[in-house]
């Protein structure tokens, strides 16, 4: 294991820098040269390599974003796009590669080092959380920090104006951001797609909290609820319910960005080193990750497919505690 390449696939997270950074001080101090590949397999097919040093990574551990860029790539899914991607990679010398990202990520890894017999080890980079063979990915407890924060805001508004406001957060088509920010944030409920939504038991709820003399409620969406976006729940709910006026706040891409809370730099950083570590030791096919404070490796196959369960004794308590 003499060259190891590094990329960022997939939606961005912050950490992801953390974790390259991780990437290349540790791959260079087991004396590997360490080459970067501009924005994810996009740039492995285009053939975008960066030769990295160590003073390369300097100074980016508390940026969020990447600096290798990433990509959604389509063509990566065809065999052809992945031929041209194992030609470089050879034509490169590489003989590993650590690709930091989520599912989409490691649905692509899976398939092309089982065709090349490649290498690959992968790092949970995503602010979704939906990886399985990790308690958290990079980039969701930062997500959740920013979240939180913007409930907070939002919550000092619905108070004064005595208004129910519908927030929605990311997740793909996975409840973890809503469900812990919606804790985090005293929301009244929150929607996520792992569950069946009713209305109607909503509307119970703050009728509940009408008659305990409140004033105003914030209520969690997951963008992938099976009810639908918040927009759509605030129109079901308008149709039902007057008590309020109603506002919706749809977060979107400002989960994504922000300075990595020490939580998701010391996880990055954890997981870019075991990776390499893993890689040179002759470890390929799996995510590494974090579960209970140990480091374990799950096969890509296992981490993508294997659907992390939520918590659903969380989401009673959070109505208990709202
Ligand atoms: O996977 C991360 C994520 O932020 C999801 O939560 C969200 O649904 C998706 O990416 C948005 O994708 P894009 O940035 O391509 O619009």
């Amino acid at each position: 294991m003499k060259r190891i390449g590094v990329l960022t696939s997939g939606g961005d997270a912050p950490g992801m820098n953390a974790c390259i950074r991780a990437v290349v001080r540790t791959g260079i101090h087991y004396g590997c040269d360490v080459i970067g590949v501009k924005r994810g397999y996009k740039g492995l097919i285009e053939d975008e390599f960066l030769p990295f040093e160590s003073h390369s990574v300097s100074n980016i551990l508390q940026r969020g974003g990447t600096i290798l860029k990433t990509a959604r790539c389509k063509e990566f899914f065809e065999k052809a796009g992945r031929k041209k991607a194992y030609d470089n990679l050879m034509n490169h010398q590489m003989d590993g590669l650590v690709v930091i990202g989520g599912n989409g990520t490691f649905t692509g890894a899976e398939i092309f080092s089982k065709e090349f017999d490649f290498p690959i080890m992968g790092t949970p980079g995503t602010i979704d959380n939906d990886l399985f063979g990790t308690d958290m990915t990079i980039g969701y407890d930062t997500a959740l920090n920013t979240v939180v924060d913007a409930v907070d805001k939002i919550r000092d508004t619905a108070e004064s104006h005595n208004r129910l406001f519908f927030i929605e957060v990311m997740g793909r088509d996975a409840g973890f951001i809503a469900l812990r920010s919606g804790i985090a944030g005293g929301a009244e409920d929150i929607l996520v797609p792992e569950t069946v939504t009713s209305i109607d038991e909503l509307i119970e709820i703050l009728e509940k909290g009408f008659r305990q003399n409140k004033t105003s409620a914030v209520i969690i969406v997951a963008e992938g609820d099976d009810a639908g976006g918040a927009f759509e729940v605030a129109k079901k709910v308008k149709e039902k319910y007057h008590h309020y006026e109603t506002r919706v706040t749809v977060l979107g891409h400002i989960q994504r960005g922000g300075k990595p809370s020490s939580y998701d730099r010391i996880l990055a950083s954890t997981l870019g080193y075991e990776a390499v570590k893993a890689l040179i030791a002759g470890r390929k096919g799996e995510m590494v990750g974090i579960i209970n404070k140990k480091v374990v490796y799950t096969p890509f196959e296992k981490a993508i497919k294997h659907n992390k369960e939520i918590n659903r004794e969380l989401l009673e308590m959070a109505r208990i505690l709202a």
